[in-house]
């Protein structure tokens, strides 16, 4: 999308016009809207649901979030009594999207989009309501402790969904045999997690997923990696400023198979050694002594999650295993695919959530300012904790909101601004009707109309083209229009011409 050029705008304005252009308007005064006096309830409502995490009084800009709420007699909301302004700020931690951020917002989805449309998967998208059981795990993972859930009116437990994996397992398994793999299936979804708030972390993101099921081979990380890297590469960022970290779950498993730690136990390492970078060294022994480690096992494991290098990795664990096989493998496909120079090897990423069981990665910003910008792997035993049959699955999410902070801090935000093809404008208020079907005409070939609704003077419709960015101005004057034309100018050049309605392209 081309930059919004503001500066090339304003000569435009300067055009002088011609006697065509300088019907006599009755100068309207710009509209004054009242302000809206936006009313609710002063007294705590009797909230039907309840959020599994409280907020402080202060915590929801200063609102309470009322009590009750669990019984299955839930009754619509009371009317209220008392009044008062609105905060007119968006809850805490979610954002309002208006035009501007929206174009952004757009934009970035559209490259989300047409990156995975490049790699040939299909869009799939499920409720951001979904059962509470679908997120809760065992493992003991932040994602849990920051599930909105709460009790629906039907008394069931739902939440609003913390990530889209757990729905795209549920999918899977619901058409079963359908189903015809290998699945490349990709969403773009709006996800909900109560965090504390950090620079590019917030309680509402949206996600862009691209998930593979069916396929065993590392062939599908290094096709997922590959498709992130296309991404970045679309919207200006290089291996320069990003790379990926990666490593496999499997060297883990491998060394805690050396001091015969139960399988089942693996989940829950995994996850305390996720904070890692997030608290204290002794907190994160005492944490895996508490999962059943001993401190033999402890010092070992964390001594191989310092290792950065492949090489080194294989000599402490052998060139055998499908931990060094899998990454080997990987980082020689990344060659081929020509991303080697963005991904590196790190023991230490293992990520945060219970199901991987192979590769994991994480794109990182090089100058280490900001948290994780996306982060995938291998999880080839979801669907059997859901009852279903274990298919081999990997994929990645990536949000909006760390990615957006990257392209400020880069200068690389782009200058996005509103685009439409005509203005057009009725000189008289008797031409409104004339007016409307020049632009139900205009509309019918595909091109976008803004219809002046109002009489407004001519300085403002100017102004308004400008604004809009448009291409053309097309003026319906009744000197003209006795003659069947309108009057059009062309805002980039000047040009300006009388046309048969007929002959308006
Ligand atoms: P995740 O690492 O929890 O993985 O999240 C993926 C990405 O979502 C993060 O790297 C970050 O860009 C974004 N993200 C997560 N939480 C927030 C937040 N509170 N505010 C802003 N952005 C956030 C998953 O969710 C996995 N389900 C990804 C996946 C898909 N694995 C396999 N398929």
């Amino acid at each position: 999308m081309p930059p919004f050029p503001s500066s090339l705008l304003n000569p435009r304005l300067s055009f002088s016009l011609k006697p065509l252009f300088l019907f006599t308007q009755s100068s309207i005064a710009p509209q004054q809207f009242p302000v809206p006096r936006q009313l609710i309830s002063a007294k705590p409502r009797n909230f039907s649901s309840v959020a599994s995490v409280q907020t402080s009084a202060t915590d929801n800009g200063g609102s309470s979030s009322g009590g009750g709420g669990r019984s299955g007699a839930l009754s619509p909301p009371p009317v209220a009594e008392e009044f008062q302004r609105i905060d007119v700020n968006p809850p805490k931690g979610t954002r309002d999207f208006p035009p501007e951020d929206m174009r952004l917002r757009n934009w970035l989805f559209n490259h989300f989009r047409e990156v995975s449309r490049l790699f040939g998967f299909e869009e799939v998208d499920y409720p951001v309501l979904e059962s509470e059981a679908l997120f809760i795990r065992k493992a003991g993972e932040e994602i849990r402790d920051q599930l909105y859930c709460f009790e629906d009116r039907g008394n069931r437990r739902v939440a609003l969904r913390p990530e889209l994996t757990p729905s795209l397992a549920r999918l899977v398994i619901q058409k079963g045999k359908s189903l015809s793999l290998p699945l490349k299936w990709f969403a773009v979804g709006q996800c909900w997690r109560y965090e504390r708030m950090t620079r590019g972390r917030r309680r509402e993101h949206y996600q862009w997923n691209m998930d593979i099921l069916g396929v065993p081979e590392v062939t599908a990380e290094a096709e997922l990696i590959s498709s992130i890297v296309t991404f970045f590469k679309r919207i200006g960022i290089s291996e320069s400023d990003v790379g990926f970290k990666v490593s496999s779950r499997k060297v883990l498993q491998e060394v805690l198979r050396c001091y015969s730690v139960p399988e089942n136990l693996f989940g829950k390492v995994c996850i305390v050694i996720d904070k890692i970078e997030k608290i204290p060294i002794d907190e994160i022994k005492r944490e895996l002594k508490a999962t059943g480690l001993s401190e033999e096992a402890i010092e070992e494991l964390l001594q191989v999650l310092s290792i950065k290098s492949l090489t080194k990795l294989e000599e402490i664990l052998g060139g055998a295993g499908e931990a060094i096989a899998d990454l080997k493998q990987l980082f020689s496909l990344a060659e081929k695919f020509g991303y080697s120079e963005w991904i590196q090897f790190d023991a230490s990423v293992v990520r945060g959530l219970a199901y991987y069981t192979g590769i994991v990665f994480e794109g990182f910003d090089r100058e280490g300012k900001l948290r994780a910008i996306c982060g995938g792997g291998r999880y080839d035993r979801l669907l059997s904790t859901f009852g279903g049959d274990d298919i081999p699955a990997c994929g990645f999410g990536f949000g909006d909101a760390v990615i957006v902070e990257l392209l400020k801090e880069k200068g690389l935000l782009p200058e996005l601004g509103l685009e439409v093809d005509n203005i057009v404008c009725a000189l008289d208020y008797d031409l409104q009707g004339v007016a409307a079907t020049v632009a139900t005409k205009l509309r019918g070939k595909g091109q976008s109309v803004d219809l002046v609704l109002e009489s407004k003077p001519l300085k403002w419709v100017f102004k308004r083209a400008a604004r809009a960015n448009a291409e053309r101005l097309i003026l319906v004057g009744n000197t003209e229009w006795q003659k069947g034309m309108v009057g059009v100018k062309i805002l980039s050049s000047g040009e300006q011409y009388e046309i048969k309605l007929d002959e308006l392209e």
